[in-house]
């Protein structure tokens, strides 16, 4: 038989012992593989989706569109999918150890038996036993929920044929193994042949199925990236598990928006969904501390409140700081160039500090202004009236350019008190508000730092 050497991080294959990965660059990464998966998979099955179409049909003749969307129990994660779970649909979720997973999907698996009949939970973690007793701290009894602890994916798919469930949930994809190959639970080559066995299952049967797959210490899914194509929708679970909210945010989505995000509390008896979150984030808040600043993102469909906060300190000579979290390091130092160049702040030997308050990540560019604004008022020592937000894209040429659904942040915002948004002067022009908040729309990142300061 014939070995092959693998990467257990990317999946590329050598054929000869390597020690780092040529595709993806890992250290000692690569190990035997005794038999290639590929030629061991029974035939029919070799790629997967080979049997998800019979025939070829019409555009016109393929139905299924009203395959509605079971509703999982759970506003904010119904949210997240794109307005509950699609028919058929295969979900990975992904997240660090000890942030909810199994107690989320505990809760929907539950929901969804007590309201569309039974539901089948697998897991290859914890016993029958530990999981009715999570389920007893939840409050958790008298629906069809089947346990099932068993990590080979084969006995698995018998036990789905008995009980018919209307959900799959299984946790991890990690932890099974499918009998046809040789290889450990979590190699590449199982992940990838178990979550392919799953997906057939799901499409053929019409049947949701949630996976849950455990990220690697860099924050991707362990095991193949390759898993992300194969899937529909992938969730991460975002935030620490030192802070009682968690947010999961869609990565990819076949049937909804990505970027969509959820609101989680985690409390004495499990995962709350949030509706209000602008108020979660802005409920610690110093008001009128200078670095503090209050901006409106757009996060998926949903505008968040969410305090930025900023501190420049002198530092040792020579080499200056420069940290962030929340936020891409590679803006914060676009961001400073533009400062220095546009508005003529020097913040070459200053160290910068920021900071996203209450764990989450901003990825959006309006972003801008509350970055700049943070900066500049913790340098002058001049803190923004409590009652101040700002958004705001800013461009290499330190011009403030407008931004997506300026309505819905200013709503946003109106709803939360606050009085006074420095935006982008296009925005102004445009805006569908009609609420109490007065709009300054400004035009350059000067004009912008003279509202706020003077
Ligand atoms: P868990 O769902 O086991 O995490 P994962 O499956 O992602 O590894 O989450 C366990 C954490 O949640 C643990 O730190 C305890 C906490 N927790 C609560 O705070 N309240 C609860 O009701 C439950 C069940 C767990
Ligand atoms: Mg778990």
């Amino acid at each position: 038989m014939k070995s092959i050497y693998e990467c257990q991080e990317c999946g590329a294959r050598a054929p000869k012992p390597q020690g780092r990965c040529f595709q993806c660059g890992m250290f000692d990464s690569i190990v035997e593989v005794k038999n290639s998966p590929s030629e061991n998979v029974p035939s029919g099955r070799r790629d997967g989706l080979s049997s998800l179409s019979k025939t070829v049909q019409l555009y016109d003749d393929v139905d299924g569109l009203d395959s509605e969307r079971l509703n999982t129990g759970s506003k904010e994660f119904d949210r997240v999918l794109g307005g509950g779970i699609v028919r058929g649909s295969l979900v990975l979720i992904g997240g660090e150890p000890g942030i909810g997973k199994s107690t989320l999907l505990l809760q929907v698996a539950a929901s969804m038996a007590e309201s569309l009949g039974p539901v089948l939970y697998v897991s290859g973690e914890e016993s029958d036993y530990q999981i009715k007793m999570r389920g007893k701290r939840l409050g958790l009894f008298g629906m069809p929920l089947h346990l099932l602890s068993e990590t080979c994916i084969e006995r698995i798919l018998e036990q789905v044929q008995q009980v018919k469930p209307v959900l799959l949930v299984v946790d991890s994809v990690q932890t099974m193994y499918s009998s046809a190959l040789e290889s450990p639970p979590g190699s590449i080559g199982q992940v990838r042949e178990t979550t392919n066995q799953l997906l057939v299952q799901a499409k053929n049967e019409d049947l949701p199925i949630l996976l849950v797959g455990h990220v690697t210490k860099e924050g991707g899914l362990a095991g193949p990236k390759a898993l992300e194509h194969v899937v529909d929708t992938v969730l991460y679970f975002e935030g620490d598990r030192f802070q009682t909210y968690r947010i999961i945010r869609a990565a990819k989505n076949r049937f909804g928006a990505v970027s969509e995000l959820g609101v989680f509390e985690m409390t004495g008896s499990g995962l709350m969904g949030v509706s209000n979150p602008s108020k979660l984030f802005l409920s610690d808040r110093e008001t009128s501390v200078p670095g503090s600043v209050v901006i409106c993102a757009l996060e998926g469909s949903r505008p968040l409140l969410i305090e930025l906060q900023a501190l420049v300190n002198t530092g040792a000579y020579g080499n200056a700081r420069r940290t962030s979290s929340g936020l891409d390091r590679n803006r914060l130092s676009l961001l400073l160039a533009v400062l220095d160049t546009k508005a003529s702040i020097n913040l070459a030997s200053e160290d910068v500090y920021l900071n996203v308050a209450g764990g989450l990540t901003v990825d959006e560019p309006a972003a801008d202004l509350g970055v700049v604004a943070a900066i500049t008022s913790s340098l002058r020592k001049k803190a923004i009236g409590p009652e101040t937000f700002v958004f705001g894209e800013i461009s290499l040429a330190g011009e403030i350019r407008g931004a997506a659904q300026a309505g819905l942040r200013l709503k946003e915002a109106d709803q939360l008190g606050f009085k006074r948004c420095v935006m982008p002067k296009s925005n102004v022009v445009d805006s569908t508000f009609d609420g109490d908040i007065e709009q300054i729309g400004v035009t350059t990142i000067e004009e912008a730092l003279e509202v706020l300061f003077t």
